[in-house]
């Protein structure tokens, strides 16, 4: 017998219309959870989600809606604040310049936040809405989708057993190829690639090695980064060609709380030869490990082999091959949808809950660092 919904809750959801609004955030979270019957919470209660789609383009809100069988939908934020409940929750994954003036406004009505990252453009708004939030008395939570990707999870159950011994670096690699969308299309939006719109891969990816660092290894206490702008032209989605004013690469290393040394390459501008499009290596004395999005691979220090540097030798080891498979151990669900159950149960049934406007603002301080580093060629501690 499924558990009779006892009461609803209004999600107004703005930038529904973008690549990580529809799928993820709309159509993997919200709606699944709306299909599953709502959420259960600890009381046995259940709530159901009432998403109101909220954007800039009427038809293709429209058509949105339709294909869904939803029936809430305008292009008026100022109006879809207004006439909802205070305590209903606003989500925002528009563009990042247009999103601190949306969280303002959100709160001073006395919504709960929940936002795609960066939380917004510079770390000074940043930490503004962290203390407008706390002002207004209202829960927020920011989007920190890589801790859930199998492989991340299964690098953190083996931080958690202690199977590195003492952890010494971390070394990352982040990027592929985007292509600049003249003789094939690029598959990343043109803002991206502008400085004026919140465009870059500093801004974009240092708010999430931001949680993931601080989460499987320690806070990052300094930033030495090197952004850089490869492909100064690129052609946008009407094949017009634009300058590329923002970084699309950006090579960095953080030191962490602990003195564990990370290193990450985040790049645009890279052709894969790896197994995953993310990988984090962690060495320790104990062991190291080989991290992707779904994979996790380990080396133990007693099956740690012992190459010797001969050039003029072939090569006999088959390195790949002397690394064991970490298991799942347990079925991984989307981890959008997984991060929108424990906001909801942060708001409706008060569980704890670490990734605030707070956390999202440590985020975007490391990205501005980065960017200043990069400018000022000089390490910066945060
Ligand atoms: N968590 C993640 O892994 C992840 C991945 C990609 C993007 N993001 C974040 O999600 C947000 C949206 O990114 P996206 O890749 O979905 O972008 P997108 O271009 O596909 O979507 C942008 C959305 O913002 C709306 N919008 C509002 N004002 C706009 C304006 N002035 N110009 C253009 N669009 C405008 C668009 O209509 C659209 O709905 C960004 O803040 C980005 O940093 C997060």
């Amino acid at each position: 017998m499924s558990t009779p919904v006892s009461r609803s809750l209004t999600v107004l959801m703005n930038g529904v219309t973008g690549r990580m609004g529809y799928r993820q955030h709309l159509v993997r979270s919200v709606l699944a959870i709306r299909e599953q019957g709502g959420l259960r919470l600890s009381d046995g209660s259940c709530v159901q989600l009432e998403p109101v789609l909220i954007g800039r383009d009427a038809r293709k809100l429209r058509e949105m809606a339709d294909r869904h069988g939803l029936t809430q939908y305008t292009t008026d934020l100022d109006e879809a604040l207004a006439s909802s409940p205070a305590g209903c929750i606003y989500f925002d994954a528009q563009v990042t310049h247009a999103r601190e003036a949306a969280l303002e406004a959100a709160m001073a009505l006395g919504k709960h936040i929940y936002t795609e990252k960066p939380t917004a453009s510079t770390a000074e708004g940043a930490h503004t809405l962290a203390r407008l939030a706390r002002e207004a008395g209202v829960k927020t939570g920011v989007v920190h989708d890589k801790l859930f990707l199998p492989g991340i999870a299964k690098l953190k159950r083996l931080v958690d057993a202690g199977f590195f011994g003492r952890i010494l670096s971390l070394r990352g690699e982040f990027g592929y190829w985007v292509f600049e969308g003249d003789w094939q299309r690029a598959q990343r939006p043109s803002w991206n690639y502008r400085a004026a719109e919140g465009g870059g891969i500093v801004s974009d990816m240092f708010c999430h090695w931001s949680y993931v660092l601080e989460h499987l290894l320690g806070p990052v206490r300094a930033v030495t980064a090197r952004a850089v702008t490869h492909i100064p032209r690129r052609w946008d989605e009407q094949g017009r060609p634009y300058d590329a004013t923002a970084d699309d690469a950006a090579y960095g290393i953080f030191e962490l709380g602990g003195g564990v040394i990370a290193q990450m390459n985040s790049s645009w501008c890279v052709r894969v030869h790896r197994d995953e499009l993310l990988e984090l290596q962690v060495d320790g004395t104990e062991g190291s490990a080989v991290a992707g999005l779904r994979n996790c691979r380990i080396q133990h220090r007693a099956t740690t082999p012992m190459p010797v540097w001969n050039p003029d030798m072939p090569v006999r080891e088959r390195f790949r091959e002397q690394w064991q498979e970490v298991p799942d151990n347990h079925e991984f669900d989307n981890g959008f949808k997984v991060q929108w159950e424990q906001f909801l149960r942060h708001v409706l049934s008060d569980e704890p809950y670490a990734f605030d406007l707070t956390s999202g603002a440590r985020g975007v301080a490391l990205a501005e660092a980065a960017l200043r580093s990069s400018a000022e060629g000089r390490r910066i501690e945060l």
